[in-house]
């Protein structure tokens, strides 16, 4: 079975159990900005598993992109991958766990659909948690024991952290493994139920508790269902939700795996084809084992790569940009790992869009070649750079006394070296972007070359210190500009509150008693003003009312604040929104001889603290019979 297929089949499979089949969301969530990326199919429906109606019905279906950078430094292993697919099935408020575990297992092992060997099946279910007052899930026990009664298999219970016995199918584990979500700090979750295939049964029996089978790569789970009845509150606490929901993920890429008799997610056809063009541009071999970690990161990260720029991303030094730099970097950086010195992310993205292009059709603009392309041009000068600057210190002998040989024995660097080294490597890390592994290949190929010995944890412990040192002050730093900013900004809006006021005054003054204001909206940089009057003003009477403001910035003159009730202001002469209910008293601020206006304040106590030259900066129709004028305090 292909992917493709598997994936048809999934979708075939829930069709016939009436599910509506939808379309893939983006890898960037359209509602949420607390997280990057989505992290699972469940994701773009939270508020339909909220309660919200879905205009498709109760029950769903599709395949969903996924971006996980979490296991970002695991990839290279036999399963963590980055970006990969999710096949999910979603009750909202309909079925609930035995229809769930039914069709799970019915897909599973049904020969129509992928007809897996049940006796390789394991299962986990929620242990309970007392803390968080949920309960063990024995309703999910039940179901799955009747599942394997089905085809002869007795399945006994392994209880928490325990070792498997001859029979056990069902293992329980606690919080951390079968409780699923919520996505982000809040949200649906519930306990869950996870499926994993025995992908090495010639090793007999199982020996060991549940995570040592997982750790040692013998079970590689391939589907979670999640009972999603809880509600997790910004208190902490679980609350059951209105309706129970199912949610559940099954893992193409892990699946493909297993139905192809595989251990390995690399070895599907969902990565031979870019692996083949790996080795085409290295002219290295994947069977070689130094080759395959680097292949397997340079096939996940610029696969990955290809779909986070399809939906509208592109590099940069911040939040998902950076993801993505980083992913294209480590690329690139594998690449010269297996001596691959000219560009080639465009070259195995071609290969993504033609493996992927008829599902995902977002992937096949030529954007994402020319952003690569780009990107990886712009790291290959940084690297270009940074090797030069290396190659220099290495050739200058007073700097680097140690890369001196001195006879024909081996030495030990010295200690002062890893100290300078250190500087030049970080310098490097922190001006030039230049990756710090690299520095540290660079010194110890010339090391090995001259025999001398050097200690690579020793360098990336004065490295770390140098970073931790850096982070810290600008960590410090931008703690105080970031007050200073807020400090500055709040006063400035103060004093464009006060020039807003002068300014509602030289309206009145110009243009007539009619103008009252109608909203405003004043940050530290600009004044934003509308104002009731049916025409256009002419540049006249905005020179005219920027000649009033200014004359009293001019002035020195004081700001008088008075409380009194709204009669008295109103009998004063003071200008204000007399038509709303004011309270008892008011607040009165009077620049004598320019403005007197009930306001809440606060204010500058003399016109002269207000910096700068006020200027109209723009002046336009805000909505019928009112105007909107922006304006400025500045040099
Ligand atoms: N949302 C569940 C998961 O990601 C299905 O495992």
């Amino acid at each position: 079975m292909t992917a493709n297929e598997l994936r048809k089949k999934y979708l075939e499979f829930f069709k016939e159990k009436e599910h509506a089949i939808i379309p893939s969301a983006s890898v960037v969530p359209e509602n949420d900005p607390t997280v990057l990326f989505t992290t699972a199919g469940m994701h773009p429906l939270v508020p339909y598993l909220m309660g919200e109606k879905h205009p498709l019905g109760k029950r769903l279906a599709n395949s969903q992109k996924c971006i996980r950078t979490g296991d970002i430094d695991d990839v290279g292993d036999n399963r963590h991958l980055t970006f990969f697919e999710m096949l999910g099935n979603w009750s909202l408020g309909d079925y609930f766990k035995r229809e769930a575990i039914e069709w799970s297992w019915e897909f599973m092992t049904d020969s129509k659909w992928l007809g897996l060997d049940p006796k390789r099946i394991y299962i986990t279910v929620f242990a309970g948690d007392g803390e968080a007052g949920i309960s063990r899930d024995d309703d999910s026990i039940g179901i799955w024991k009747e599942q394997y009664e089905k085809v002869g298999i007795e399945a006994g219970v392994c209880e928490l952290d325990r070792k498997a016995e001859k029979n056990s199918r069902i293992f329980l584990l606690g919080k951390e493994d079968n409780f699923w979500g919520p996505a982000g700090e809040t949200g649906p979750c519930g306990p869950c139920s996870e499926m994993f295939y025995d992908v090495r049964p010639d090793e007999g029996e199982l020996i060991g508790t549940h995570d040592e089978m997982v750790k040692s790569f013998r079970l590689m789970e391939i589907w979670n269902d999640v009972f999603m009845e809880f509600n997790k509150t910004s208190a902490g606490s679980y609350e059951k939700m209105a309706q129970q929901n199912v949610d559940t993920g099954m893992g193409l890429e892990r699946t493909i795996t297993v139905m192809s008799g595989k251990e390995n997610v690399f070895d599907t056809d969902l990565f031979l084809p870019i692996i083949q063009k790996i080795e085409e541009l290295s002219g290295k071999k994947y069977a070689d084992e130094e080759n395959k970690k680097p292949m397997r990161i340079i096939a996940d990260h610029i696969k990955a790569a290809v779909f986070i720029i399809a939906d509208g991303v592109e590099p940069s030094n911040v939040q998902r940009g950076y993801v993505l730099r980083r992913l294209i970097r480590r690329a690139v950086r594998q690449g010269h790992l297996l001596g691959i010195n000219e560009n080639f992310t465009a070259e195995i993205a071609k290969v993504v869009q033609r493996m992927y292009g008829e599902i995902y059709l977002e992937i096949a603009d030529d954007k994402i070649l020319r952003i690569l392309e780009e990107e990886e041009n712009k790291f290959r000068k940084t690297l270009e750079n940074g090797l030069d600057k290396i190659e220099k210190y290495l050739n200058n002998p007073e700097k680097n006394i140690i890369f001196r040989k001195v006879g024909d024995q081996a030495q030990e660097a010295p200690v002062f070296f890893y100290s300078d080294a250190a500087d030049l490597v970080f310098d490097l890390y922190q001006t030039n972007g230049f990756p710090f592994e690299m520095s540290l290949e660079e010194l110890k190929k010339r090391a090995i070359s001259i025999g001398v010995s050097f200690d690579e944890g020793r360098l990336k412990k004065e490295f770390d210190e140098r970073l931790e040192k850096h982070q810290e002050l600008s960590r410090t730093a931008s703690a105080g500009m970031f007050k200073g900013g807020l400090a500055d900004a709040k006063e400035k809006t103060t004093q464009l509150h006060t020039a807003a006021h002068l300014m509602l005054a030289g309206l009145r003054k110009v243009l007539g008693d009619h103008i009252h204001q109608k909203g405003s909206n004043i940050n530290g940089e600009r004044i934003r003003f509308d104002f009731s009057h049916p025409d256009k003003m002419t540049e006249e009477q905005k020179k005219a009312v920027e000649e009033y403001v200014n004359a009293a910035l001019k002035e020195n003159a004081e700001v008088i604040m008075e409380e009194m009730t709204p009669d008295e202001a109103r009998e004063a002469g003071a200008e204000g929104a007399f038509e709303h209910k004011y309270g008892d008293m008011v607040k009165v601020y009077e620049i004598p001889g320019f403005s007197k206006e009930i306001c809440g304040g606060p204010h500058v106590k003399n016109t002269s603290e207000i910096k700068g030259v006020f200027r109209i900066t723009k002046e336009e129709s805000s909505s019928a019979g009112v105007r909107r004028i922006k304006a400025v305090v500045a040099e």
